[in-house]
């Protein structure tokens, strides 16, 4: 009886641990929350549509300043950036921090799980 308690106890705590707090990033979501925070500036579809802001179509890996057709800031531009996930990650919470002088006129999105999720979106937009 104890070994079968056991057991199940391991079970459980094995099946806690491997789907912690840290839940993966949800490109749904993110669909949503781009929509929220981003649509008006950016559209995501493979026409490289741009608004206020450049298509956001294939961002993931792409060098920055790139899009044909947009007028991008000098600080942008000459970045010398790649936006991967990692410099998705570090610009989203406060761009205008993160790349002084760029014309991105947004705040940011503070929560983080949002970010993840809105970068997952992003990286199926390819
Ligand atoms: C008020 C309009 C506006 C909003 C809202 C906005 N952006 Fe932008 N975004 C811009 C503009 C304008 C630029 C060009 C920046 C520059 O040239 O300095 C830009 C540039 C970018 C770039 C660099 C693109 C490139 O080709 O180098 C990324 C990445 C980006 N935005 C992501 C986002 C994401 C993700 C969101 C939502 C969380 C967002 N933006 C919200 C206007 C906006």
């Amino acid at each position: 009886m104890d070994r079968i308690l056991i057991a199940l106890l391991g079970a459980l705590a094995a099946s806690v641990l491997t789907t912690g707090p840290a839940a993966a990033a949800d490109p749904e979501a993110g669909q949503e929350d781009f929509a929220t925070y981003c649509g008006d500036c950016h559209s995501t579809s493979a026409d490289m549509v741009n608004r206020k802001g450049p298509s956001l179509f294939g961002i993931v890996g792409r060098k920055a300043g790139t899009v044909p057709g947009f007028e991008y800031s000098d600080a942008n531009r000459q970045s010398g950036w790649v936006w991967d996930e990692d410099r998705l990650r570090g610009y989203l919470p406060d761009p205008r921090a993160a790349m002084p002088g760029t014309k991105m006129k947004f705040d940011g999105v503070a929560d983080s799980d949002e970010a993840e999720d809105i970068i997952a979106f992003l990286a199926t937009r390819k």
